[in-house]
């Protein structure tokens, strides 16, 4: 019986086929920072860039997960913390696809972003910190949402009464107040490029 046995038919595909197939190497971009920092945008703009380039990426935010799966969390500390687990694990699963994720999410604590990386794992977990000073965010204030925090209409706002702890060695810190939308795109499309190419062979 041994000699019919075809064991590459028997073997699962790993994620280095998919990513053979795809032509890349996966990685989740974990980008944090205040609510109105300019994370979503920035995300979007770069998976723009990065789809003209050929890479194939999908980008997780709170319009695609905190309306979907997510949308029996709140903000309370507990369902922030559970709203970040699901989210490194599907972010996880993509990567197994070989796809490239752009994550998107205040994700407010050391705490609560380590835990996102050790499912992640650490070599494939790139942080992001997207910094704009809080100053910045709440005179933008995109969706009014400062306004009503500042008002007490939502209690636990990040920055206003929930706290924000900025990461301290994130793999890039992307300092948005007095650039364009553009030049931070560039900035992390030129470090995560190489990241993301596959080796020639
Ligand atoms: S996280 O803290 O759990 O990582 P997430 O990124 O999913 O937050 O959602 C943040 C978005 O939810 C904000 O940009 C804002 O539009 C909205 N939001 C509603 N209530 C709050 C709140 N109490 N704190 C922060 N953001 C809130």
């Amino acid at each position: 019986m041994a000699e019919n046995i075809h064991p590459i038919f028997n073997r699962l595909l790993q994620r280095s086929d998919k990513e053979q197939q795809l032509g890349q190497k996966s990685k989740a971009l974990w980008f944090t920072g205040l609510s109105g920092s300019g994370k979503s945008t920035i995300a979007q703009h770069l998976e723009r860039k990065l789809y003209n380039e050929g890479f194939f990426v999908q980008v997780l935010d709170g319009d695609n997960i905190r309306a979907g799966i997510n949308n029996n969390l709140s903000f309370s500390p507990e369902d922030r913390a559970e709203n970040i687990r699901r989210i490194a694990e599907i972010a996880k699963l993509y990567l197994n696809t070989g796809v490239i994720t752009l994550n998107s999410f205040i994700s407010p604590t050391k705490a609560i972003r380590a835990k996102a990386k050790e499912i992640i794992g650490a070599e494939d977990f790139i942080e992001i910190f997207i910094n704009t000073p809080l100053e910045v965010c709440e005179a933008r204030d995109v969706k009014g949402l400062y306004k009503k925090a500042r008002k007490g209409e939502i209690k636990g706002f990040t920055g206003i009464d929930a706290p924000y702890e900025a990461p301290e060695t994130p793999a890039l810190n992307v300092k948005t107040a007095k650039k364009s939308i553009d030049k931070s795109v560039e900035e992390i499309f030129e470090y995560i490029f190489p990241l993301i190419t596959a080796e020639k062979s």
